[in-house]
């Protein structure tokens, strides 16, 4: 049983293999947060830690009677009141049919459902036959109205990992309105804190940041209508001390891919707060009596073995629990795309004879990238027609793919549903279809305009029009790409009333559309992209497993890039490709190799012109996806460990689950004359197996291995890599 609850007391405890999470219902009511760490005895009742004092100028509710010990504003709550005394960050803003707004949430009720639940019309973790869940409902109300707060808990114990969601009721006769409906409020009592975050731009996604939590507030989020290059929206918040293998750390991930928040503060008792959620700017939502609101569901999870340990808790999680379909586990093709290939500069004779010089390399699918449809032979026109241009194709898309199928490769095609080209037909029939405000002209973003996809005649055309060219060509693979932010918030489709409505219903539409075509479409493969990595997020990966990383393909910089994306997504999320050099935008010339080595530490393909590589680099091809296939099932459905990433180096590694195979991949960054020796740390052999090093061929046990690390024979160059396996020996 993963959910102890003690019906005297009303505590709540949660335990995960290692870690518990216990709340506890006071003598008035209110949701106290006791505890979430290491796992504690679950009869143990820890509200005893929270200490009450009078601290001034934090008052008291009425029921408190005299006592101005007891106070809001300082307990530690599961769902902080709002408006009535609690002044550090609150979770659900009301404004009541007579403009107040005052939120003060009381506990009704509990109720444990033996499985996950899924959020309606929203992504979430769900459970399978190996490990259902089970989920914790507490039940709140409003204390002066009829709204009620349902907060969902589900457990994954092997993971780790608890999922926390909320679900608004209206009641009574009068519409609410939700100002802010945040998923998650975290308190943490005492502790020093660092918070750790990814921040970034178009090309330079997720770089990890560190900061001490203190307390002036520290906010990261978006409200662009996506996730954003900018910020990503999961945060860490761990011990000071803390680094890969050491010390107390806890994950919020936010499954979701439009406008979020994630705010950290420390209070005046040097208590921090933690909240998640939909970004309270540019929303609000009309709740009618009886209508719901749920909102997205936030992935919490705890280690007190470092960071690298937390990161494998958010891999496991994500690659069993949240990418589903024929893909999850089935080993992804390597691929060519064609964009950066050609770019918009093609036509079918281009197409053919990149895919045949692929397939004669082993390359096993042929992306068709952006141009293919409509009038598309730059970025200024063509989005929304997705009819394919004949005359730019030779043919139908289905002739194209049939020839490319002959070929004995899979056929992969670029989409961007979600956008609208005022110089397209589409526009021409439909120009309030465009997210724009009226009497006003739109602001653009790579020239074009974004559908109003919270309009389910709009996501009908899409799913026709997609589906059609899916069907024609036997399609295997979907990049499915979306290149502006949203603003000019604006939908003829909703009422004045409701227009903060918007950025929500946009997300809700993209979802909806995305789960009918996997359905119409169960075994197709579908890459996620946003100029790159601008919506590499946890809501996107429930529908594709794997999302284009960056649009930045410099080996160099995707250490960096994947690097900091692995804190939370798995390698198997990452779509990574072997680029031409020097690349335009870091003019950097990097050795295939190193381009491979890193690229197959990612769901792997090859995105330049085969034609222009030179003889030597051609026969290194076959050979990178021998090793990009021998090592797959590390990479993808093993244990992932960052060992180092310094100015010198980076290296990082896997090790199989059963512990019968690692490997480690190292790029040296920066060479020097008369080179130091580098010295590898191993991670994740089992120390009474014996493995031989593919490099030395030495054989040591996993122990020697582990702590005694491996000396490379010779430091390597300027940008030269290596990947390294250890395989177990009875030797
Ligand atoms: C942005 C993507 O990130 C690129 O890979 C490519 O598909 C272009 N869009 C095409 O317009």
């Amino acid at each position: 049983m993963a959910i102890l609850i003690n019906e005297q007391t009303l505590t709540f405890t949660l335990q995960t293999r290692s870690t518990s999470y216990q709340m506890a219902v006071d003598e008035h009511g209110v949701l106290l947060h006791t505890y979430y760490g290491a796992s504690i005895d679950p009869e143990d009742d820890l509200r005893e830690l929270i200490v009450r004092s009078d601290m001034g100028f934090s008052g008291n509710p009425p029921e408190a009677g005299s006592d101005r010990t007891y106070s809001l504003d300082t307990l530690p709550q599961e769902l902080p009141s709002s408006g009535v005394g609690d002044y550090r960050e609150d979770m659900i803003r009301l404004r009541h049919a007579d403009g107040s707004m005052a939120a003060d949430f009381r506990f009704e009720s509990w109720e444990v459902l033996p499985a996950a639940q899924p959020i309606p019309g929203l992504p979430a973790l769900y459970g399978d036959e190996q490990e259902p869940g089970e989920t914790l409902i507490l039940t709140l109300k409003e204390k002066a109205s009829s709204v009620k707060v349902k907060l969902y808990y589900g457990i994954f114990e092997k993971e780790n990992v608890i999922t926390r969601s909320a679900v608004i009721l209206g009641g009574g006769t009068a519409p609410v309105q939700l100002e802010k409906a945040l998923s998650c409020c975290l308190d943490f009592q005492h502790e020093e804190l660092d918070m750790i975050y990814f921040s970034g731009r178009h090309a330079m996604e997720r770089t990890l940041r560190r900061v001490p939590v203190g307390f002036a507030r520290t906010e990261i989020g978006s409200i662009r209508g996506t996730s954003s290059h900018q910020l990503n929206p999961g945060v860490i918040l761990c011990t000071p001390g803390a680094d890969e293998e050491h010390g107390l750390c806890w994950g919020m991930l936010f499954v979701y891919s439009g406008c979020f928040t994630a705010a950290v503060q420390k209070g005046q008792r040097c208590g921090t707060r933690a909240v998640m959620g939909i970004h309270p700017d540019w929303f609000s939502f009309t709740l009618e009596p009886g209508e719901q609101f749920c909102t997205p569901q936030v992935i919490l999870s705890c280690s007190d073995q470092g960071l690298g340990a937390l990161s494998r808790q958010y891999h496991d999680v994500i690659r069993e629990h949240l990418c589903r379909g024929a893909w999850k586990h089935a080993q992804r093709p390597v691929l060519i795309n064609n964009w950066e290939a050609t770019y918009f500069d093609f036509d079918e004779e281009k197409i053919l004879s990149l895919g045949r010089q692929a397939a004669g390399l082993g390359i096993e699918m042929l992306v068709l990238d952006d141009g293919w449809f409509g009038k598309r032979d730059g970025d200024t026109s063509g989005l929304g027609d997705w009819v394919v241009n004949e005359k730019k194709m030779g043919g139908s898309i289905g002739q194209l793919a049939a020839k490319l199928h002959g070929m004995g490769l899979k056929f992969g095609i670029w989409f961007e549903p979600e956008m609208i080209s005022e110089d397209s037909d589409l526009f021409r029939a439909h120009p309030d279809w465009a997210i724009r405000i009226p009497g006003r002209e739109p602001n653009r973003g790579r020239c074009q305009l974004v559908l109003d996809m919270s309009r389910k005649e709009i996501r009908d055309y899409l799913l026709d029009r997609i589906s059609a060219v899916l069907e024609e060509s036997q399609a295997d693979y979907v990049k499915w790409d979306m290149n502006r932010s949203v603003c000019d918030l604006y939908s003829s489709a909703l009422p004045a009333e409701r227009s903060g409505e918007l950025f929500h219903r946009y997300m809700l539409g993209v979802y909806e559309l995305l789960e009918r075509l996997l359905q119409r479409f169960p075994d197709l493969l579908l890459e996620g992209c946003s100029g790159g990595g601008g919506r590499f997020d946890a809501g996107m990966l429930y529908y594709s497993p794997q999302i284009w990383c960056s649009d930045n393909a410099d080996a160099i910089n995707r250490l960096q890039i994947q690097y900091g994306t692995s804190f939370f997504y798995p390698v198997s999320a990452m779509g990574a490709h072997v680029a031409v050099v020097p690349g335009f935008r870091e003019r950097r010339s990097v050795p295939l190799k190193t381009r491979a080595d890193v690229a197959m530490s990612g769901s792997f393909g090859y995105e330049l012109d085969l034609s222009k590589l030179d003889k030597e680099d051609l026969e290194q091809i076959p050979g990178q996806i021998a090793l990009f296939k021998q090592c797959y099932a590390l990479t993808h459905e093993g244990d992932y460990y960052r060992l180092c990433m310094n100015d010198r180096m980076s290296a990082w590694g896997f090790a199989a689950k059963d512990r019968t195979s690692a490997m480690v991949t190292v790029v040296m960054t920066e060479a020097e004359a008369n080179p130091l020796p580098v010295y590898l740390p191993l991670r994740g052999l089992d120390p009474d197996k014996r493995y031989r090093c593919s490099l030395t061929g030495t054989i040591r046990s996993g122990r020697s291995w582990e702590r005694a690390g491996l000396a490379l024979p010779q430091t390597p160059g300027q940008y030269e890599s290596l990947v390294i396996t250890f395989e177990q020996t009875e030797d």
